[in-house]
């Protein structure tokens, strides 16, 4: 254990219980951790994290004692991935109750049926929640996939046993959520609330590694090199503020560039959710503070 680490965890309050990312979401950064781990700040104030998606930093280092209860906020685009958040928060009971009705009546016909639900409209956070929760469990690779509509359409996944309700691991979630501030907003949220001395991980959508390097377009979930770039703005704003910064994206020249001036560091990790079973293997990533 590193001294920050010994640190961090004399002044943590909350009881280690392993939290685990409760769903699979593109991009989950269990693999890489101890990668970022290299890159963080010995000791900081509030954890601002703005693309929790999975959330596999946060839950580690809120199960280990790193973070400590009222400096945290993590915050998403994804206003269901956000709701999910609250429910096992606030309502972890109600999540489980609704699991385990859906744990029984699982097959494909009950898959397709749910994912057909408005689920957006007068619905509570906990029905966010177990929808967000079973599908992502039940359905093809782990996908959260949506058309134009916000309508989510990944199809049903082949598995002879998915595990629908973890109830001990939801429970570790709950407690680790206890004391976090959890947002629906853009990531450039954080831009005049951040200070000297706070710690701030960007995982961003990355930069594609199939696009040119002249990279100009936007991409499907609306991250283009415009958002890229706005980010790059943020990142070098609370830097110069006296916050800490550490980031991911893909090792791709338009983000070298992009960063130029910034410390990086390329590391080979293998990505296991991807729609295109052909682009499964090792690829290369930077972590830039
Ligand atoms: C690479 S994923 C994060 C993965 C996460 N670190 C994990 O361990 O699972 C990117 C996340 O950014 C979110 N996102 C996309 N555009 C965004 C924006 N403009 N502002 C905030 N979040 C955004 C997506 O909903 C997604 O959850």
């Amino acid at each position: 254990m590193s001294p920050a680490t010994a640190f961090q965890l004399k002044i943590s309050t909350r009881p280690s219980v392993i939290a685990k990312p409760f769903l699979k979401w593109v991009g989950g950064k269990r693999r890489v951790l101890p990668e970022i781990f290299k890159d963080m700040p010995s000791h900081f104030q509030h954890y601002y994290e703005p693309f929790i998606g999975g959330g596999a930093l946060f839950f580690y280092m809120r199960s280990h004692g790193l973070l400590m209860d009222n400096m945290i906020t993590i915050s998403d685009a994804n206003l269901r991935l956000i709701r999910t958040y609250k429910a096992i928060r606030d309502d972890v009971n109600g999540v489980i109750e609704r699991l385990l009705v859906y744990k029984e009546r699982h097959s494909k016909e009950f898959f397709y049926d749910l994912r057909a639900v408005d689920i957006d409209r007068k619905r509570s956070d906990a029905d966010v929640a177990a929808w967000m929760i079973y599908l992502n469990k039940t359905g093809f690779n782990g996908l959260y996939r949506v058309n134009k509509k916000n309508k989510f359409n990944t199809p049903f996944g082949r598995y002879t046993n998915p595990k629908i309700c973890d109830i001990e691991n939801l429970r570790a979630c709950n407690h680790a959520l206890q004391g976090v501030e959890i947002v629906h907003a853009y990531f450039d949220h954080i831009h005049d609330r951040v200070k000297r001395d706070d710690f701030v991980y960007f995982d961003p959508p990355y930069v594609p590694l199939s696009v040119t390097s002249s990279f100009t377009s936007y991409t499907n979930d609306g991250f283009g090199s415009l958002e890229q770039t706005i980010l790059r703005d943020l990142a070098s704003e609370i830097k110069q503020r006296g916050a800490f910064v550490t980031l991911s994206n893909s090792d791709h020249p338009f983000v070298r560039e992009l960063y130029t001036g910034f410390k990086m560091r390329s590391i080979q990790v293998g990505r296991s959710i991807n729609s295109k079973s052909t682009a499964r293997g090792k690829v290369g990533e930077l972590i830039i503070s």
